[in-house]
């Protein structure tokens, strides 16, 4: 049996690169994509270092022929993908009222549209693999149900429109690419992070990559049985632990 492939978008830092880590640790060839050829060398040789099969692929989410030349070269390298984690996101903008429709289209060509051009670029590889998973990182705040849950902890957030709208379409996405290919091995899943320490949120986050990356590495290497169209990870309650994990309500 060959080496199970995986690619991850926007793996140059923060929770990608640490998910490539993860999913390197486990023997998996990891398909570093990264927009800036010289911050994704630099991640390369840093995973490599570790001792993780990865390989820089240069991928700009937002520019189609960016996303073709690398599903062309995954399949002249590789011939398949087994797990693809549509990591790479932006977090931009402030309150409904003081959003302007350059930053909801800027959020909204990496966060969404970024998914699907990614997504149906690399399925024809997807389907040729026995057991595909495609991993879309969305978020808590993209929950409807969550955020306008008073008892919960995003309560207390800021309230911002671009963000948290496009993680709500990447669950629908989600919801849609799942039930679509559901007599197919592919599971699609939505993973949450949890509110982690990087450079999408100033470094504020309290959880640290390698918890924010857990997720997405529960999702990508789920067994036969299991789930497809959730969004599964870190559950933030007021009250109870830390770190607790588990399906979170669309
Ligand atoms: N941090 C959190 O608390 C949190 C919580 C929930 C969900 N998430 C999600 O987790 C994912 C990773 O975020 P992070 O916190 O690790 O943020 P991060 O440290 O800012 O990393 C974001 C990554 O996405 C890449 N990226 C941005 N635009 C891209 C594009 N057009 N094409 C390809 N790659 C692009 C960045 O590349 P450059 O270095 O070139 O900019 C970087 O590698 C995002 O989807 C985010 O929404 C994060």
């Amino acid at each position: 049996m060959s080496t199970t492939v995986a690619l991850v978008t926007g793996a140059n830092k923060g929770i990608g690169m640490e998910t490539a880590r993860q999913l390197g640790a486990r023997g998996i060839t990891v398909l570093a994509g990264a927009r800036d050829e010289q911050r994704g060398r630099e991640a390369e040789r840093a995973l490599r270092a570790e001792g993780a099969e990865a390989r820089l692929v240069r991928l700009d989410v937002t520019e189609p022929e960016s996303v073709r030349r690398a599903a062309d070269w995954i399949d002249r390298e590789h011939g398949r993908l087994d797990i693809l984690v549509n990591n790479a996101g932006i977090a931009r903008g402030g309150p409904p009222s003081q959003t302007d429709l350059e930053a909801m289209r800027e959020v909204y060509e990496v966060n969404v549209f970024g998914v699907i051009r990614v997504t149906n670029a690399m399925l024809p590889l997807l389907r040729r693999s026995p057991a595909a998973r495609i991993v879309n990182v969305s978020s808590e705040v993209g929950s409807i149900t969550s955020m306008t849950d008073p008892a919960s902890p995003l309560a207390r957030m800021p309230t911002g429109l671009a963000y948290p709208s496009s993680k709500s379409a990447l669950n629908m996405i989600t919801a849609m690419y799942a039930r679509e290919l559901r007599d197919t091995p592919i599971k699609v899943n939505a993973a949450n992070p949890g509110y982690t320490k990087t450079d999408l949120n100033r470094n504020s986050g309290f959880r640290s990559v390698t918890e924010g990356a857990e997720a997405s590495v529960h999702l990508a290497t789920l067994p036969d049985d299991g789930p497809s169209g959730i969004l599964w990870g870190h559950l933030w309650t007021v009250d109870g632990p830390a770190d607790a994990y588990g399906a979170l309500p669309w």
